[in-house]
């Protein structure tokens, strides 16, 4: 049905378009006005109260930009209000993080718009924080910053494991027993990607500029994550002409998504200094080859066939597969046998005992035997 049909029929009415970053790091939010205008016009007195809910996540006073752009377009007595429910479901695991998430945030400014999005979630048996639409739609850029922030502070803690011999893995595991902290994102490796977190600390941190606050913080964690695979590479050593196999392309595990993926970008510098680059990925070819293909990486189907005479193999997804790959036949087809886990998922007894040079973020390498 068309935008307006359905408004027409519905109490409830769910905004949930894209807000892509615009080049400054702020949020494009067009989108929203678009479909704020496409509401407002659609909307008549008669229809009666409605409860606009945006998911999509916008900067904080977004909620009052859409209630006064929906006040100058629509007709008068119209009557709605907004309510802010931030998502937090993750790519990969989206149906099960809806049914069971760790908790439900509703951000409205009226008792009336409360009630409506209380029964929408009954069905769901999650914990519900109600809260104003400002700061609902603060937790979101609050949640997914903090969570960089866990990665970025773990990936520089294994810097400091990769000087001194110390595991970054037994640091997390004894950190994280803490309940306070917990050992959930803190896996070290290439960074993170995605279309979340990169945009999203991004925003913040234009929205706290904007705010004549900067949050420096923040900068710092954008900075270590945009530097993790540059100081993952100057481990290794000249690579030019070098035969490299990458396993994994999309920006995680259980996903195509190769947007500000990592691998890409670690792709893109081994290409640019002159090594000769085979990728692959379980589920993210499609989606990688118009990017790689034109930068000259040849895309195999096979992992083993992918690594077949590399000189060294590079792993850039945490993807199952590899974790759980044969270590003997990736030896058999390897020229030499040198693993850059940028990830953790191998373990170093394991290779150790296969007799594989062995390194990876922020824990003790193996070398040659
Ligand atoms: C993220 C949040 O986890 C969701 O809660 C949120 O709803 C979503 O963004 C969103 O804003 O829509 P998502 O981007 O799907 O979800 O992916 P994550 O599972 O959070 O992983 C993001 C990146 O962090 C990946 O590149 C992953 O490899 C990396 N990561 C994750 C680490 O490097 N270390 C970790 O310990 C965990």
């Amino acid at each position: 049905p068309s935008i307006a049909a359905s408004i027409a029929e519905s109490e409830v009415i769910f905004i949930a378009v894209p807000t892509p970053p615009n080049t400054d790091g702020s949020v494009d939010l067009t989108y929203i006005e678009k479909v704020a205008r496409e509401i407002a016009q659609a909307l008549q007195p008669e229809m009666g109260y409605k409860v606009i809910v945006d998911k999509s996540t916008v900067p904080v006073k977004t909620g009052e930009k859409v209630s006064q752009t929906i006040k100058h377009y629509a007709g008068p007595n119209v009557q709605f209000d907004i309510v802010s429910n931030p998502e937090f479901l993750r790519e990969g695991c989206a149906v099960d993080d809806l049914l069971h998430p760790d908790r439900i945030v509703i951000g409205a400014n009226s008792e009336q718009a409360m009630n409506v999005i209380r029964r929408v979630y009954q069905p769901i048996h999650a914990p519900i924080l109600e809260t104003d639409v400002n700061s609902a739609e603060l937790i979101k850029h609050a949640a997914n910053s903090f969570l960089a922030l866990k990665i970025s502070y773990i990936n520089a803690v294994a810097k400091v494991c990769e000087k001194t011999g110390a595991d970054v893995e037994l640091v997390a595991e004894g950190i994280g027993m803490d309940k306070r902290i917990s050992r959930h994102f803190l896996n070290a490796g290439l960074g993170y990607g995605g279309s979340c977190f990169p945009k999203d600390v991004k925003a913040f941190i234009n929205i706290s500029r904007t705010l004549g606050i900067p949050f420096t913080l923040l900068e710092e964690v954008e900075h270590i994550n945009d530097t993790q695979h540059i100081h993952f590479r100057d481990r290794l050593w000249v690579l030019k002409d070098k035969k490299i196999a990458v396993w994994g392309l999309a920006f995680k595990q259980n996903t195509d998504d190769v947007r500000e993926s990592i691998a890409l970008k670690l792709c893109e510098k081994l290409c640019g200094e002159g090594a000769i680059v085979t990728a692959t990925d379980p589920k993210a070819m499609h989606t990688a080859a118009p990017i790689l293909t034109p930068m000259g990486v040849k895309l195999v189907e096979d992992m083993y066939e992918c690594a077949r005479d590399a000189e060294v193999l590079v792993i850039a997804t945490e993807w199952s597969e590899y974790a759980n790959a044969d270590l003997q036949k990736l030896a058999g087809v390897m020229r030499n046998r040198i693993i850059f886990d940028g990830r953790n998922i191998l373990s170093p007894a394991n290779l150790r005992a296969v007799g594989f040079e062995y390194h990876s973020v922020g824990r003790p390498s193996v070398e040659e035997a």
